[in-house]
């Protein structure tokens, strides 16, 4: 080979790298990546056969956290295997999926938590989606039910915690946001337009009430529950009551880029791409956030994987619609993507209790799950590479 051959190829080589997706050196590279996220979700589902428990986060030292129904959590490892399933078209993927569903039909009658959407919708709402059988139809909607029996239509919003009551009167965190997604399906699907209207009043309400000038937002907001107005602005995962703790602005960006889809109401397409702006504003060179956007440790703190990857799903989904700059907002979220799908941040194989990302943060103020892997970060990251792969983005 003489120089200017080896020149090229050096060439060609680096730019295969450079072309989307990760853990590659060709053109492969692609089905490399998913290849070796199947491999790892192996190794999860074979340490993770408890019949009734799922697990949340993993240590080393600790092992795994399992967790019962309950949990705000549950839904996600089922979630997790319909998303691969989705993505590879694997249907070695189904029983799995289907034995991590099941354990939840208690989730169904649940009146305690606000918790629902992510709780059914992640779980019997993809398998509903992928499969089309009728029973899981049924608990989405009795979840559906359950959930907007906490609506206090005083105070415009579903109340999000039950606890703390010493504390705050009607709390509501932005969070909540994504739990409308399976109010609007609920809606869609029976032809009753109570849940998308009770989904349409609390996502105005917060939009009102939960967001600062230069819309980043707090974490929880307390209503009073006899005149409906704010009692409170604070944080309970974030840094300061006037912080922007890096997953509660994913949640409010997801959650205003669907009720957006949901209803085509220009106001919301308008707070998406506004969070959206404000959040690029705070992106690290890697693009996966620092836990909270004003920790003044930055950059000596933690990284929120879990942000950067439910913050990349919906962006993928922003750069879709007519009227926003789609190519800032697709540009970034591949950028993203592509930081997650590094050795930084994904995890060798039959590592990290077969979590794929690493370096996520649960409740740092509490001292909890502090830079490890979290169940919703690995699913909101598989949603973001079947919506690329939707749109055929490389
Ligand atoms: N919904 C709780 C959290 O994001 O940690």
């Amino acid at each position: 080979m003489n120089i200017l051959m080896k020149k090229t190829t050096i060439i060609i080589f680096s730019l295969f790298l450079l072309l989307g997706c990760n853990r590659g050196s060709n053109e492969n590279n692609c089905t490399n990546l998913t290849k070796e996220l199947e491999l790892q979700l192996n190794f999860f589902a074979e340490n993770n056969s408890d019949p009734e428990k799922v697990a949340r986060t993993y240590t080393d030292s600790s092992g795994y956290h399992m967790v019962a129904f309950r949990d705000w959590t549950s839904g996600f490892p089922a979630g997790t295997f319909w998303q691969i399933y989705e993505l590879t078209q694997n249907e070695k993927w189904i029983p799995v999926a289907v034995a991590n569903t099941v354990k939840l039909e208690g989730v169904q009658y649940l009146k305690s938590t606000h918790d629902l959407g992510f709780m059914a919708f992640c779980s019997y709402g993809n398998a509903y989606r992928l499969t089309g059988d009728e029973s899981y139809k049924q608990v989405v909607l009795q979840a559906s039910e359950s959930l907007i029996t906490r609506f206090n239509p005083t105070i415009g919003c579903i109340k999000s915690w039950d606890h703390n009551t010493d504390k705050w009167q009607y709390p509501v965190i932005i969070d909540n946001m994504m739990n409308l997604e399976m109010l609007f399906w609920a809606s869609k699907t029976t032809g009753d337009p109570k849940y998308r209207d009770i989904a349409v009043t609390h996502a105005n309400t917060t939009l009102a009430n939960h967001f600062r000038d230069d819309m980043s937002s707090f974490h929880v907001v307390s209503y009073d529950t006899i005149t409906g107005q704010v009692e409170k602005k604070q944080t309970h995962q974030g840094l300061t009551d006037e912080s922007a703790w890096a997953r509660g602005q994913a949640w409010g960006l997801y959650g205003y880029t669907m009720v957006f889809r949901e209803t085509q109401d220009p106001k919301f397409l308008d707070a998406a791409t506004r969070i959206a702006d404000f959040m690029l504003q705070n992106l690290p060179e890697d693009y996966v956030f620092y836990w909270d956007f004003d920790d003044p440790a930055i950059p000596h703190t933690e990284r929120d994987a879990s942000a950067a990857a439910i913050t990349a799903s919906a962006l993928l989904e922003l750069s879709t619609f007519e009227g926003v700059d789609q190519e800032k907002y697709r540009t970034t979220a591949l950028k993203i993507v592509e930081s997650l799908s590094s050795d930084q941040y994904l995890a060798e194989t039959g590592t990290n209790g077969g979590f794929l990302l690493k370096h996520c943060v649960g409740h740092k103020p509490a001292g909890k799950e502090i830079d490890v892997p979290l169940n919703y970060a690995d699913y909101y990251y598989l949603e973001a590479l079947n919506r690329k792969k939707q749109l055929n983005l490389q």
